[in-house]
């Protein structure tokens, strides 16, 4: 089984001082509250530079979650369960995906699916199965010691040693219960306590690339090793 976990997603709620911000003027005006609002650089920029908002670089970009878990979750290995896929947020919250999971294609109806996880903590299907699990305030080494409990955990970064992916695969589906972490940032690198979690972190191109298109090369390459 590989464990899957995307890390330091830039997907939270809009922070209370920057509600306040002048610019924002009109979201008040409408009437939402800042848990009815995922931060979204597309909307915030303005207000997230000029608040000084911590590590703004990698955050208020939700849509990068979304993209990258459309590509995680349409792979043949997590259709044949045999891929557990986690969630762990800038600000520390983890979201176990369950088995046989479907996000909404649309972004919109995405967005209002976080919003409402974040608030009520559990998504359930009309069959009562459990979809998304919110867990907040676990931080990414609780997630790897007390959920996720791997042999190994391989970071992918532009800051690795470089080693071809297809070896990386190799390597991964030689153990029991591997786990593999990908950024979902946009620029900037892991966290320090992401970071030092890592057993071994590689670089897998000469140059950056996008958070979806790791999560499906991996993928990939792990399923050539497990599937028929
Ligand atoms: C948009 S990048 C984040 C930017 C960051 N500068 C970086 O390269 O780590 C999103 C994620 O894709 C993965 N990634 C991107 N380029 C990579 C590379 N050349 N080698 C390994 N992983 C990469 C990393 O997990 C990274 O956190």
């Amino acid at each position: 089984m590989l464990n899957l976990i995307i890390a330091d997603t830039s997907l939270e709620t809009i922070p209370d001082n920057l509600y306040r911000h002048p610019s924002l003027r009109k979201l008040r005006h409408s009437g939402k509250k800042p848990s009815d609002i995922l931060l979204d650089r597309s909307f915030h920029h303005f207000a997230m530079v000029s608040t000084g908002l911590e590590n703004h670089h990698k955050r208020g970009r939700p849509d990068i979650l979304h993209i990258a878990l459309i590509n995680a979750l349409a792979t043949p290995l997590y259709r044949n369960n045999m891929m557990k896929v986690f969630i762990h947020t800038v600000n520390n919250n983890v979201i176990c995906v369950g088995d046989n999971v479907r996000i909404p294609k649309s972004y919109i109806r995405f967005e209002g699916l976080m919003i409402n996880l974040l608030k009520t903590k559990k998504i359930i299907s009309d069959e009562g199965r459990l979809l998304l699990e919110l867990r907040s305030q676990t931080n990414f080494k609780r997630l790897i010691k007390e959920i996720v409990k791997s042999d190994i955990v391989v970071g992918l970064s532009t800051t690795g040693v470089y080693r071809k992916l297809e070896s990386i695969a190799i390597d991964l589906s030689s153990q029991n219960n591997p786990c593999v972490v990908i950024g979902g940032f946009p620029n900037g690198y892991f966290s320090d306590s992401v970071d030092s979690c890592f057993d071994k972190k590689y670089s897998i191109s000469s140059v950056g690339l996008e958070s979806q298109v790791v999560v499906s090369r991996l993928v990939y390459e792990y399923e050539k090793n497990v599937l028929a």
